[in-house]
């Protein structure tokens, strides 16, 4: 299905299932510990063998020799593979380093040895006794260092100029204008700490390759596979039903595939590699910290004339920037604008894709820079937002937004948390000893739409079968997937079956950029409509008139149940979305204003989060539940980046020090206070026929600002560099409390 004009009304529109709130048709499995992750899929093939990586320990060089005659000679041991064995092979679809062959070293941990054996302990233990010797080179590890010789470089995503986007002429609005801010902000480098580590079994039968896999994308892996082992991706099946968690880190291929697949080649067994949690840290990818400069100019009466925003991270040679300017593109109407991104050489892990790449990182610093300016204009922030608001493309006046109602956002959320009560001076209000503080910031993220495509089957005893390769990162896809089969087939929602995460299905969006919601049920729609032609046949009606409600397909007086168009046999239909450019004439993105308040301890300057509320305006909400599940997840995610999250770097080699849970603080139940989530429900017609639009990152967006300008309003003490932590604010703090 083409879709290159808005959506008319159509049978999602019903809204009979699609919007309820439904809880999780998954919810069981995973509840009774009957939903299988990679690593515990003992069931899927008998005799698997364990895999364990040895990582290196320098971060740049390259290896003169591996000794692995102890290794081998270990009980249990059925092969010792070592990267020598193998020739470099170039990186993977949007990667960086390559994962495993060749003597370079590229970063610290990269994987240099696999050790198959019977048991996991004897894996383990036989890969300590591997002897490795290095030549080790001078590696690069402090951004603020290299910060001299970074060079201009493009967003990934617009490769068109290494300037992002500048427009106008802000050196002389900034010169010009009235009241301006200069200031820099730093965010450190983060891990996605997801629960469950990259992990595969792998097998092969008769040249052809099966891994049950934790994969994001299972087209980019499957298709990555093909490219490092040398195969045709045919001769290659990736299944990935069930994900603990990705945030961006299960995008791409990871070693553990790579090796559990020539580790079982090697020894003739399943194999089976999970990613050790240190080896998640360093071998796997981060957000790439940065440096940024924002300088605004605005009127007296708070018009934002300038705006320059600058931002400054490091990447292994050939590496992508963060995009941290990107949400400035498009959250202010600004008429001279100087965006742009610097990439400075690190030899750090890979820098990539972590839950809203660019916006995350990017509003962090843009959001507190709002907050700064509202105060130097004596405006309040909401105020000052709603000023500086845009419906059109800032940078393509002709290009509108398909649907904006950030103002609404700010309004509602201002009216629901009972902004007009916070003071708007500094370390004012107190409650015994807490310093109590109220922040808010916009948000932005964008709405990415990408071809998908999906099978239904209508069996013969009525119900459905839905087949595509479209993954549930904890996300809830199954759940919005069986609403969208149920409304459009006119059926309960226990009707539908689903079967996902498997690339012999038709290939779907899969899970990233937040674009896997509206996408990937958008395909199924598509099957979905054929479908409904194949039984509108079967039975005699004319497609066109025929309703589906009620297990019953009916037209004019004349209704039959849906099962009988199945009676001599099953019906499918099979289709995708395909997109034409309604997302170039329109700007497609979703907005959010979130709302924190702040208690902080006087004495100690422990920060403690008492509130939150989000509300967002992110088109039709497929259901209420996961939706919300998503957005409190993002709230808890940007909590986590402006108070705890971020890698310490050890810069003397190379590596991140707080490589497991212990150290990687993220936030606990007893650091989340009560969430409340606000959805304003504007259906995006120019999105999809489902007139969704993503959410699953919209949620982090803005919060870590708005929780450090809550911490500002609390104290009086501005701290520009994540995370806001209790010695930053100690330096500055008075002396009694
Ligand atoms: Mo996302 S960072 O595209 O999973």
């Amino acid at each position: 299905m083409q879709f290159t004009t808005p959506a008319g009304r159509n049978p999602i529109d019903q809204l009979k299932v699609v919007g309820k709130p439904v809880t999780r048709v998954d919810g069981p499995l995973k509840v009774t510990g009957n939903a299988r992750y990679a690593y515990e899929r003992h069931e899927v093939v008998p005799n698997q063998a364990y895999g364990w990586i040895l990582g290196a320990t320098i971060a740049k060089g390259r290896i003169i020799q591996i000794d692995t005659a102890a290794a081998e000679a270990e009980p249990g041991v059925l092969k010792v593979l070592t990267t020598l064995d193998r020739d470099p092979v170039p990186p993977g679809f949007r990667a960086t380093v390559h994962l495993f062959g060749g003597a370079e070293i590229q970063h610290y941990h990269q994987a240099i040895a696999l050790v198959v054996a019977e048991s996991f302990e004897q894996a383990r233990a036989a890969a300590h006794l591997i002897a490795v010797e290095y030549e080790t080179a001078h590696g690069r590890f402090d951004l603020a260092a290299e910060a001299s010789g970074a060079k201009p470089i493009a967003d990934r995503d617009s490769p068109d100029s290494p300037i992002v986007d500048r427009v106008g002429d802000f050196d002389a609005a900034f010169a010009e204008a009235p009241v301006t801010l200069d200031e820099s902000y730093a965010t450190p480098d983060q891990s996605h700490a997801m629960m469950e580590p990259h992990a595969t079994i792998a097998a092969w039968a008769d040249g052809t390759l099966t891994v049950w896999t934790s994969a994001q994308m299972i087209g980019w892996h499957r298709e990555d596979l093909a490219h490092m082992l040398g195969l045709d991706k045919e001769d290659i099946r990736v299944e990935s039903p069930f994900i603990g968690g990705g945030f961006g880190s299960k995008l791409l291929l990871r070693v553990d595939a790579l090796l559990a697949a020539l580790g079982s080649k090697a020894t003739g067994r399943p194999v089976k590699v999970a990613l050790q949690r240190p080896l998640i840290i360093n071998n796997g990818t981060r957000r790439a910290g940065t440096m940024q400069r924002i300088r605004l100019g605005a009127t007296r009466d708070g018009r934002l004339t300038a705006i320059s925003h600058h931002s400054l991270n490091g990447n292994l040679p050939g590496g992508f920037a963060e995009a941290a300017v990107a949400p400035t593109r498009l959250l202010y109407g600004t008429p001279n604008r100087d965006l742009a991104l610097k990439l400075a050489i690190l030899d750090l892990p890979e820098g990539n894709d972590m839950r809203a790449p660019g916006e995350a990182s990017g509003l962090m610093a843009l959001e507190i820079a709002m907050d700064e300016m509202a105060e130097k204009l004596g405006l309040d922030p909401v105020e000052f937002r709603i000023r500086n608001d845009t419906q059109v493309d800032p940078a393509k006046p002709e290009r509108p937004f398909s649907e904006r109602h950030l103002i609404e956002c700010l309004r509602t959320g201002a009216e629901r948390f009972g902004w007009s009560r916070r003071n708007p001076s500094p370390g004012a209000v107190r409650d015994g000893k807490w310093l109590v503080g109220l922040g808010m910031a916009a948000a932005y993220r964008g709405n990415l739409v990408t071809p998908s495509k999906a099978r239904i089957r209508l069996e013969r005893d009525g119900r459905l079968t839905v087949e595509t390769d479209m993954t549930d990162i904890g996300t809830g896809s199954y759940t919005i997937l069986a609403q969208t089969a149920a409304e459009m087939m006119g059926c309960p929602l226990g009707s539908v079956k689903l079967a996902l995460g498997d690339s012999a299905y038709p290939a779907s969006s899969g899970s990233g950029g937040q674009w896997g919601a509206n996408n990937s049920t958008a395909g199924l729609y598509a099957a979905c409509v054929k479908l409904r032609e194949a039984v509108a046949a079967r039975l005699g009606f004319n497609a066109e008139d025929a309703a589906f409600a009620d297990g019953m397909v009916t037209s004019g007086n004349r209704s039959v149940p849906l099962a009988e168009a199945a009676k001599d046999g099953p019906l499918t239909g099979e289709d995708g979305i395909e997109y034409g450019d309604l997302d170039k004439r329109y700007a497609q993105g979703t907005f959010a204003a979130h709302f924190v308040e702040v208690g902080v301890d006087s004495f100690t300057r422990e920060v403690r989060v008492r509130r939150m509320l989000a509300v967002c305006d992110a088109g039709r909400v497929l259901n209420p539940i996961t939706a919300r599940s998503q957005v409190i997840g993002g709230m808890t995610m940007g909590v986590g980046a402006a108070l705890m999250e971020g890698l310490a770097v050890d810069r003397r080699f190379g590596y991140f020090v707080n490589n497991d849970l212990g150290g990687y603080e993220v936030p606990v139940h007893a650091d989340i206070p009560h969430q409340e989530v606000i959805f304003l429900d504007y259906p995006d017609d120019k999105s999809s026929p489902m007139k969704a639009k993503g959410i699953g990152e919209l949620g982090l967006c803005g919060v870590g600002a708005a929780v450090a300008n809550a911490v500002y309003n609390a104290t009086g003490i501005r701290v520009r560099d994540y995370p806001v932590t209790v010695d930053k604010h100690l330096a500055e703090a008075p002396q009694r409390a």
